[in-house]
């Protein structure tokens, strides 16, 4: 088993992911961090319990995290994930449970300075790593891994032509944890994630594997679905965040090539990510691109989980399953 820390922002696609990361045989979420991004982190925090209570894994602590990016004010991205992050499903928590005493940045800032064994994945603006990073420049260096989903190489932004959300909400953050972070960032970015579309015919299949799973699933990506087809005409919707955890669990699951990443902080720009491929800046790179993805081998990895069945009946299902 590998120790990870979730830090996130939940969010429809991050609950998916959080909820497959608690599943999964292969990790231990030893924290969840909770950042504003998709909603304000009151809600944050509120949806992550939820997770919690679903997997019947309240004994994982959560910690709150900022509520602002470092500089530019908050704007959420509640148009996309409804005003409760969950898409308005209206599923209430249960539990009376609290957050840890101590804040996101100060708790990752104080298990780094001793833990050696556990990974990062990030799956919202960077603005809890970069606070940590702030009080002590080599802080992150005892990272095992660090798998941030954000960013894109050279698919289309989706906040702006070419920026991505978690990126472009704290641009400034993002750009401390591409300059300083003592350890590679894995970026998970847009080029793949595009890749990963939560059809129809998925979600009906999933009923087929697993009643109360589909029932799940359907409250809470319906308005994802709306949203998708509206904006991009899409059938289905894009769940990008879990993609960073299956990618954890199988590195091979994706494939890239390391460059020398920048982070655009201000104009019309603002939280692009600028991927030196071609070494203009003849800087270190600091950064492991992925730019393609083994879809169906995602989905056949992250159904088996979430939908706990067996990994051999969904390989071969998904073989004569359209995905698109
Ligand atoms: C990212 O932004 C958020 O809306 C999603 O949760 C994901 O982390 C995609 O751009
Ligand atoms: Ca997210």
């Amino acid at each position: 088993m590998q120790k990870v820390i979730i830090d996130c922002d939940p969010g429809i696609d991050d609950v998916l992911a959080l909820e497959y990361a608690l599943r999964s045989p292969e990790l231990e979420v030893v924290a969840i961090t909770v950042v504003a991004g998709n909603v304000p982190v009151h809600l944050g925090v509120d949806n992550a319990f939820k997770v919690l209570e679903r997997c019947n894994r309240l004994d994982v602590p959560v910690y709150v995290g900022a509520s602002q990016p470092l500089k530019k004010p908050f704007v959420s991205a509640q148009d996309t994930h409804g005003e409760d992050g969950l898409g308005e499903s209206g599923i209430a928590r249960r539990s009376t449970v609290s957050p840890q005493s101590q804040t996101a940045s100060e708790f990752l800032q104080e298990y780094f300075a001793t833990a050696k064994d556990t990974g990062v994945i990030a799956l919202g603006p960077l603005t809890n790593i970069a606070l940590a990073l702030t009080k002590d420049s080599r802080w992150g260096q005892n990272i095992t891994r660090f798998v941030t989903m954000g960013g894109t190489y050279k698919s289309h932004g989706n906040c702006s032509p070419v920026a991505e959300f978690n990126y472009w909400c704290d641009p400034d953050a993002a750009a401390l944890v591409y300059q300083t972070l003592p350890c590679q960032i894995e970026m998970v970015g847009l080029d793949v994630t595009r890749k990963i579309v939560f059809t129809p015919n998925i979600l009906e299949y999933t009923k087929r594997m697993n009643p109360e799973c589909f029932a799940y699933l359907q409250k809470i990506t319906r308005f994802y679905f709306d949203f998708h087809w509206q904006y991009e005409h899409i059938l289905g919707c894009v769940i990008n965040d879990p993609l960073a955890v299956a990618y954890y669990i199988d590195p091979g699951l994706c494939q890239g090539f390391e460059s020398y990443v920048a982070v655009e902080t201000e104009g019309i720009s603002i939280g692009q990510t600028l991927v030196d491929r071609y070494d203009f800046w003849q800087k270190k790179a600091n950064a492991k691109i992925l730019d393609t993805v083994d879809s169906r081998k995602f989905f056949e990895l992250f159904l088996t989980v979430i939908l706990n069945a067996p990994e051999a009946t969904i390989a071969s299902d998904l073989q004569n399953l359209r995905l698109g």
